[in-house]
């Protein structure tokens, strides 16, 4: 948040004038990234169809009957008004059984008229079922892989996206990819069977129509290209600004009691206003862009069609044409027109749903995180447990700085490592390591031995368990939150669990007991509640290797030291790292490590290093009262 933002309006300029230039490079998005063509988005898309392709075969094949079958009843108006009305012979080439007489005749002509109308109907709805379940299964297909991917991403691109605007991409842009269905296939071909079917019949009338439409097909071809590279790069624009307005509207609601406390409500509101102000503006200009095309096209359309009506009634006072061919050809004019502007309007839209479908692809050709093609599974009985970190230096991705340099360590099967240093000085760092949320810059992360990046991430983070300072829970029952390590946990467990945890007492008395639901983020609970509920799920994930990070400092000094006898049951067997500001938690560790500006500065047990009065010394001074040092 910078203190003195520019407003919608000047942003809108910078927009503008970008586009001018070029068409504007998105925020956020990498400049090296090639665009892709509308043929490459068309053929991707393609390729998401391919499994419903007997569906899709199914609804364009009964919409092209049910488009032919529109373009009959024009044809039964000549005969009306030719061989009713102004009662002239039948051709001879028509067969015996239709009546000739006026009367029979008209009949005979509204009743298949009417029938062929139903039955397309009938054709017609059901071959857009068809098509809109198709769409619905394509949402679903994709928001599926965008999701899977968006939570595979690495840590820092989660971070850039945000959760608002990764919500945004999962609901606008992936669902935008299902319309393509229509806006791509089912509007357009309905168009072109209506336009050609009618050229065809026009053809039928008289050849020389043809020429009309073999010269309206360059022209329509011409103006679309032209603005296809216009209008395309300008709905990216307008989905991620959406994007970022939700991102922001999110983060406001996230922080609301921050929001609340500070008192910053309106100014909260004009931040996420602005933003909104932005993305109306683009989408204003976007429309007009949009409309160019269209006005372009509806203005050739109509002069068009009075150049053939003209020609029509040319030749009709020449005696070539009968006065019910004439009213068959004004038809079927009409029926050239609807189709045109079918296909402009849907061009507009179908831009607009492949700009959300090139966002969506963007996204699924982004490196998931760690990903390898070698890395090994790896099963529980595989573990001892054994940590070693070679010489590693780590950057987070995008800082200058060091957050950790030249950290040797190396931790035995089970041993209990106590970190602990000054804030910022690298200890979270270091667990985020040992949790492979980011591999080191430099140097190597072991697990008995072998190099993590080796490791398949997702199996070995299921032999981890994580307890912060800043507990996540979902909304969900306490029960839920508790088995979210271990699916397959029963209730017994997650109370033992729980029990374990010292968390037991305060949830019996809860409302509903296990069953009961915390709301988001668990804000039912208070920050020691959540902390308890943190390390019982860390307690039934049963894992090899422990991190504590603060888990404790949450709690009073009662139920920190309830835990403390729990947590010393739960960290046997297992390689743990805990880290602690407040000291006497940490006396009983193996080895004490501590950390001043991300590199290690000592080494020992509590005893070793008191006696040797460096930093840990001095820390373990400065947090007891004078009375109590000897
Ligand atoms: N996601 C991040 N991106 C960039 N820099 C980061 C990130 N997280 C931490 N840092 C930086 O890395 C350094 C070490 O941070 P770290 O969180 O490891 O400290 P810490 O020892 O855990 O401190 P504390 O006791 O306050 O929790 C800090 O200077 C911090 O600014
Ligand atoms: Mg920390």
């Amino acid at each position: 948040m910078s203190t003195n933002p520019l407003s919608s309006r000047q942003q809108f300029e910078q927009y503008k004038a970008e586009f001018h230039e070029k068409h504007g490079p998105e925020p956020g998005k990498k400049s090296t990234k090639r665009e892709r063509s509308s043929w490459e988005l068309v053929r991707s898309f393609l390729g998401l169809l391919k499994i419903h392709r007997r569906s899709m075969i199914l609804a364009l094949l009964t919409l092209t009957i049910a488009t032919l079958l529109a373009l009959i009843p024009p044809i039964a108006t000549k005969f009306v008004v030719d061989n009713v009305l102004d009662k002239k012979p039948l051709p001879a080439s028509l067969p015996e059984w239709i009546p000739h007489e006026p009367w029979p005749l008209l009949v005979s002509i509204t009743i298949a008229v009417i029938v062929i109308s139903m039955i397309r109907v009938a054709l017609q709805i059901w071959g857009r079922w068809h098509a809109t379940r198709v769409t619905k299964m394509i949402q679903m297909k994709v928001r599926k892989a965008v999701f899977a991917q968006a939570v595979r991403l690495p840590l820092h691109r989660v971070q850039e996206l945000k959760s608002g605007g990764a919500t945004s991409i999962l609901r606008e842009d992936a669902g935008s990819v299902g319309e393509l269905v229509f806006g791509m296939l089912y509007n357009p071909c309905r168009a072109i069977i209506q336009l050609l079917g009618s050229l065809i019949i026009l053809a039928w009338v008289d050849w020389r129509l043809l020429l009309g439409a073999i010269f309206l097909g360059p022209m329509v071809y011409l103006t679309h290209r032209t603005w296809i590279s216009r209008i395309r790069p300008q709905h990216r624009r307008i989905r991620a600004q959406r994007a970022a307005v939700d991102a922001q509207a999110t983060e406001s609601f996230g922080g609301m009691r921050v929001v609340r406390a500070f008192g910053r409500q309106r100014s909260e509101t004009s931040r996420v206003l602005r933003s909104n102000h932005l993305m109306g503006r683009q989408e204003l200009y976007a429309w007009w862009w949009s409309r160019l095309i269209e006005i372009a096209w509806e203005t050739l359309i109509p002069i068009a069609s009075a150049c053939l009506l003209l020609y029509g009634g040319w030749q009709v006072l020449q005696g070539e044409l009968t006065l019910g061919e004439l009213v068959m050809f004004l038809a079927y004019l009409l029926m050239l027109l609807g189709p045109l502007a079918v296909l402009a309007q849907s061009a507009a839209q179908f831009q607009n749903s492949l700009s959300g479908f090139d966002r969506v692809l963007d996204l699924l050709d982004e490196p998931r995180e760690m990903e390898s093609s070698t890395a090994k599974n790896i099963s529980k009985s595989e573990i001892t447990g054994r940590i070693t970190f070679e010489n590693v230096g780590f950057q987070y991705p995008g800082s200058e700085q060091f957050a950790l340099e030249e950290v040797s360590l190396d931790v035995d099967p089970g041993e209990t490592i106590a970190l602990v240093g000054p804030s910022g000085a690298g200890k979270t760092t270091f667990c985020n390591l040992v949790a492979r949320f980011y591999d080191p810059t430099s140097g190597r992360v072991l697990l008995d031995g072998r190099d993590l990046r080796e490791l398949d991430v997702e199996s070995y983070r299921n032999h981890i368990g994580v307890v912060e300072q800043d507990v996540f829970l979902f909304d969900g029952s306490v029960a839920e939150n508790i088995g979210y390590g271990n699916r397959h946990a029963s209730l017994a467990e997650i109370q033992q669990a729980a029990e374990i945890a010292n968390a037991d007492e305060f949830i019996k008395v809860l409302p509903d007991g296990y069953q009961t639901i915390i709301g988001e983020r668990g804000v039912k609970l208070s920050g020691g509640q959540r902390q308890r509920l943190a390390i019982a799920r860390a307690i039934l994930a049963d894992p090899r290797i422990l991190i504590l990070d603060e888990a404790t400092s949450n709690l009073d000094t009662e139920s920190e030291r309830l835990i403390q006898d729990s947590l010393t049951t739960l960290m046997q067997g297992r390689t743990c790292f805990v880290i602690a500001h407040r000291l006497s938690t940490i006396t009983h560790a193996n080895r004490i490590v501590v950390f001043e500006s991300g590199r290690i500065t000592e080494t020992g047990t509590h005893d070793a290093l008191m006696a040797a009065g460096g930093k840990y010394h001095e820390m373990v001074l400065l947090q007891t009262s004078p009375a109590e040092v000897s």
